[in-house]
């Protein structure tokens, strides 16, 4: 089978698709999976181009979803033919999170999902949404499940409150969909004016340039009356931290999810302390949260934005596009 590995040190000339062995038979309680479609995010990027350091001849890429070929004794949730999609974190069922780091993750910790076929514990899948491609049901594992959890699980996000989304990256794109789909208001930026034309067409109700408006906070401000939004979706981390800070409500939630402007920095603690906001650390979710993530987005008929999709082949110029900042929502590979 064909898979795509990464040697140490990392960086996109080290990525090579090789033949490997063919998969064997699903043992108990297992499934053997016929690989079709993975989605590309920053944490994958920090994989492949070395910044994240992970084993030698290591199988990138996180998400994966395809079609169960085989499965192993003891297994009564899926069969044969069904549509599904990874999880994260294989071992997370359901409850609170029991990890901290990605020492289980396929594609930093364990391998990951660029390759043909994988046989694995059936407890690492749930079932695709029914009528997903699989490309669009690989961007669920990380990108839709992270923004559904800060939003939906951690934010308990009702109707009329109003979001704040930074990039238009994956997770902030899932959150805004999540967002409207519940009946909330948006605020979103992007360093692109003709990106915030497409936020605008998707729904967000107020769009703001990060670059040419550099203290966004209080502009957010402005837009909801001095009162601040309910939820950030906060993917910048040190560099835009401070403004999301200024743009939450007295009372609201900032989801911390990224690291796009680096890992650690000042936090102007005295403006929180006294914003009273509840600043929550998150990494993806469970499988329960997964499951119910995929129950709403088949009743809502959601589906994901794809920017672009490229062969199993062309890995690395698929990671040269996310890298080139272009891309709107999800890139995915398909195969
Ligand atoms: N904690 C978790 O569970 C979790 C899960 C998934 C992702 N993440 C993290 O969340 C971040 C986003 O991930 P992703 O996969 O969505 O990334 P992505 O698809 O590669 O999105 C990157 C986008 O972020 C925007 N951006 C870059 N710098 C920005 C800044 N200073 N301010 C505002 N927006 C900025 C850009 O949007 P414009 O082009 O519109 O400016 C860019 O296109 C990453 O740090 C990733 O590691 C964390």
């Amino acid at each position: 089978m064909k898979l795509a590995t990464l040697s140490k040190p990392g960086g996109l000339d080290q990525l090579r698709i090789v033949d490997g062995p063919e998969p064997g038979e699903p043992g108990p309680g297992e499934l053997r999976v016929r690989i079709h479609a993975c989605s590309l995010n920053f944490h994958d990027y920090g994989v492949v181009t070395g910044t994240i350091p992970t084993d030698d001849d290591r199988i990138p890429m996180a998400d994966g979803a395809g079609v169960v070929e085989a499965v192993g004794a003891n297994v009564s949730e899926f069969e044969a033919g069904d549509h599904v999609v990874s999880t994260f974190f294989p071992q997370w069922e359901n409850g609170p999170a029991p990890i901290d780091n990605f020492s289980t993750t396929p594609g930093d910790g364990i391998d990951g999902y660029a390759r043909e076929y994988v046989v694995a514990p059936a407890r690492g899948f749930s079932h695709a949404p029914s009528g997903f491609s699989h490309a669009e049901a690989a961007t669920l594992t990380t990108a839709g499940l992270t923004a559904w959890r800060a939003l939906v699980v951690n934010g308990g996000l009702k109707a009329g409150n109003t979001v704040l989304t930074l990039g238009t990256g994956g997770v902030s794109i899932f959150a805004l969909q999540f967002a409207k789909m519940m009946g909330a208001k948006v605020i979103s930026t992007s360093s692109s004016d003709e990106k915030l034309e497409r936020l605008t067409a998707m729904g967000a109700d107020h769009t703001i340039n990060y670059r040419t408006t550099p203290d966004w906070g209080q502009r957010v401000l402005e837009l909801t009356g001095g009162r601040g939004v309910d939820h950030v979706i906060e993917v910048g981390g040190p560099g835009t931290l401070p403004e999301s800070i200024t743009a939450v409500s007295i009372g609201g939630h900032i989801s911390l999810i990224g690291v796009l402007t680096g890992r650690a920095g000042d936090v102007p603690t005295a403006r929180l302390m006294a914003k009273q906001a509840r600043l929550q650390g998150l990494i993806v979710g469970s499988r329960a949260q997964q499951q119910d993530m995929i129950r709403a987005i088949e009743a809502n008929d959601l589906h994901p934005v794809i920017d672009r999709s490229f062969a199993l082949d062309d890995i690395a110029e698929a990671f040269r596009h996310e890298e080139a900042g272009r891309h709107f929502g999800k890139i995915c590979l398909e195969f």
